[in-house]
């Protein structure tokens, strides 16, 4: 791990409110969260440089040591999907151009948008906590939805996150109950920052045809 406390990771300033469906208070609480992310993130990457000054690298089993490293995979992945997540909500995000660049390539990957979307729902809706997420394989510029648990759990190596959706209770519990999840989906949907989604992906030029390696 590299020695980062000394720049601390900075919690982002998310301007993110009028959210239909959503509301500003779930929004509120939840920043609060994504600050907390930050935080515990900055602790224990300062805790585990304490343990290189003092040399406790050479004990890779001590307990602590192996707690610790656990944990940032947990702390940092929680804090970097709440920043996805944050950052492709807009109110009245309008709607997914079939023609949009975007649009063209969840077509090329899942077929048809319908097709897409209904994956996307589903897996949105699956039981337990976790997060639903488009990533986009950069090997093949194709895209795929995936489910993860506990942010760094069934992360696909290497695939960049495109479209986030927070499916744990907290991200909807103040608006509606834990059976009525389907209407969250919805009210995600209704307010997706479609532009936002489409600049994540990569470069044209960094697609290849599925199976060509490097
Ligand atoms: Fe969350």
């Amino acid at each position: 791990m590299p020695l980062l406390s000394q720049q601390p990771y900075k919690a982002r300033d998310f301007k993110v409110s009028g959210i239909d469906g959503i509301s500003d208070r779930t929004i509120q609480m939840h920043l609060g969260l994504y600050q907390g992310y930050v935080k515990n993130t900055n602790a224990v990457t300062q805790r585990l440089e304490q343990f290189l000054r003092e040399g406790w690298t050479a004990a890779p089993d001590h307990p602590e040591y192996a707690a610790l490293t656990r944990q940032l995979g947990f702390e940092y992945g929680g804090m970097v999907l709440h920043e996805y997540y944050f950052g492709n909500l807009k109110p009245n995000g309008g709607t997914l151009d079939p023609n949009s660049r975007l649009g063209q390539t969840i077509q090329q990957s899942f077929g048809n948008i319908d097709t897409w979307m209904k994956d996307f729902r589903a897996i949105s809706a699956m039981r337990g906590v976790g997060w639903a997420i488009m990533y986009q394989d950069p090997m093949t510029g194709l895209l795929s939805n995936h489910w993860i648990d506990l942010h760094q759990n069934g992360v696909p190596s290497g695939f960049k996150p495109i479209l986030v959706l927070d499916a744990w209770e907290h991200a909807f519990l103040l608006d509606y109950p834990p059976a009525d999840r389907p209407k969250y989906i919805d009210a995600f949907l209704r307010n997706v920052d479609w532009s936002a989604v489409e600049s994540r992906l990569t470069s044209e030029k960094a697609i290849r045809p599925t199976g060509e390696q490097w």
